[in-house]
C-alpha cells in the first residue's frame, strides 16, 4: 500500500524548521497525506486539566467550539471564570497553531484563513448517528450548509487524551483513485437546485457544482458498504502528545475512536497551493471535462 502518512521529527512549535523539512511537508500535504509529528505537543496548563471532561461540553453540542476572529466561545456550559479559562486554552490553540503552519508552509502565508478552533471531549466510538454523520466510516470532508466554493479544507489536530488513549483513525485511497471509483456515479444536480438550497435557507451560500460533487461523493463513500469494507485502508494510532496535518477534503479518513483532541480547520484557496493540480477541485474537473465553479 502507498504511503498515506509520513513523520516528521518536529518536537516544538516555537524553534525555527529546516527548508528540507518545509519542502517536504508541503508535498507531503499536498499529496493528501498526513503530515504526522509524534512528539509535537500541545500541552495544558495545570488549571486546564479540569476541562478534561465531557461534562464541560453543552447538552445539544457535540464539541467546544471557538472563534478566533470574533473571540467567541460556544457549546459549553462554563460560565464566569471558568469560561474565560476555556476560552484562553482555544486561543492558545488557535494562535500556536496558526503561527506554526504560516512556519511551517510559508507559501501559505497570507492565504489561510482561519475558521473554527475545536475542543472534541467526547468518545468517538459507540456514537449513535445517522450514516451520513457517522465519521468511523471512509469519507472525505464536505459540508451540507457551508459550501467551501473550490476552497480547500486544512486541518490541524492534536492529542490532548491524559489517559494515554491514541486517536484510531482508518486513511483510504487517494483522492484521484476514490474519483475513478466514484465519478461516474455522482449526478448532476437538478436545474435550480442550488438556489433553492440557498433561498430556503439549507445552505449559506450559493452551492457550486464542485460543492454538489464532493457533498454527493462524501454521501456515496459511507453509504456503500462493500466499499467500506473492501477498499483498500490502513488504521493509524495518533497518542496522546501527537499531532497531524491533513488536508481532510482530500484525504479518504475515518475516526474510529479516541477522546480529547483540540482541532484547527483553515480554509485555502486552490490557486495559492503549491500545485493547484492535486487539488480535489482540479482532480474532479479533470474527470468531467468542465469547470466546476461557475459564477454565482
Ligand atoms: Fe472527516
Amino acid at each position: 500500500m502507498q504511503e498515506v502518512i509520513k513523520t516528521f521529527d518536529i518536537t516544538s512549535f516555537e524553534n525555527p524548521l529546516a527548508e528540507e523539512i518545509k519542502k517536504d511537508a508541503i508535498q507531503t500535504l499536498e499529496q493528501g497525506k498526513v503530515v504526522y509529528f509524534p512528539h509535537l505537543t500541545f500541552n495544558l496548563h495545570e488549571d486546564e486539566l479540569q476541562f478534561l471532561s465531557p461534562q464541560v461540553v453543552a447538552p445539544k453540542s457535540k464539541n467546544i467550539s471557538y472563534d478566533v476572529i470574533r473571540d467567541r466561545l460556544g457549546g459549553t456550559i462554563c460560565r464566569g471564570e471558568e469560561e474565560q479559562k476555556l476560552k484562553n486554552m482555544m486561543q492558545r490553540y488557535a494562535l500556536q497553531s496558526r503561527l506554526f503552519i504560516e512556519k511551517l508552509f510559508p507559501h501559505y502565508k497570507g492565504h489561510l484563513n482561519q475558521a473554527r478552533t475545536s475542543f472534541r471531549p467526547a468518545e468517538i466510538a459507540g456514537r449513535s448517528s445517522s450514516w451520513r454523520k457517522d465519521d468511523t466510516l471512509l469519507h472525505v470532508d464536505a459540508f451540507p450548509s457551508s459550501p467551501v466554493k473550490g476552497k480547500r479544507i486544512m486541518r490541524f489536530f492534536s492529542n490532548i487524551n491524559p489517559a494515554q488513549q491514541p486517536r484510531v483513525w482508518k486513511l483510504g485511497e487517494p483522492f484521484s483513485e476514490v474519483v475513478q471509483k466514484f465519478g461516474v456515479k455522482l449526478k448532476k444536480p437538478f436545474p435550480g437546485l442550488a438556489w433553492l438550497l440557498k433561498v430556503v435557507g439549507i445552505t449559506k451560500d450559493y452551492r457550486t457544482l464542485y460543492d454538489h460533487y464532493m457533498m454527493s461523493l462524501h454521501d456515496l463513500m459511507k453509504g456503500d458498504k462493500e466499499y467500506q469494507k473492501n477498499a483498500k485502508q490502513q488504521e493509524v494510532l495518533f497518542p496522546p502528545g501527537s499531532s497531524w496535518i491533513v488536508y481532510t477534503d482530500q484525504a479518504s479518513h475515518a475516526a474510529l475512536s479516541g477522546q480529547y483532541v483540540m482541532e484547527q480547520t483553515f480554509y485555502l484557496p486552490v490557486e495559492s497551493l503549491q500545485d493547484p493540480e492535486t487539488s480535489p477541485l482540479r482532480v474532479l474537473e479533470r474527470f468531467y471535462g468542465q469547470e466546476l465553479i461557475e459564477s454565482s
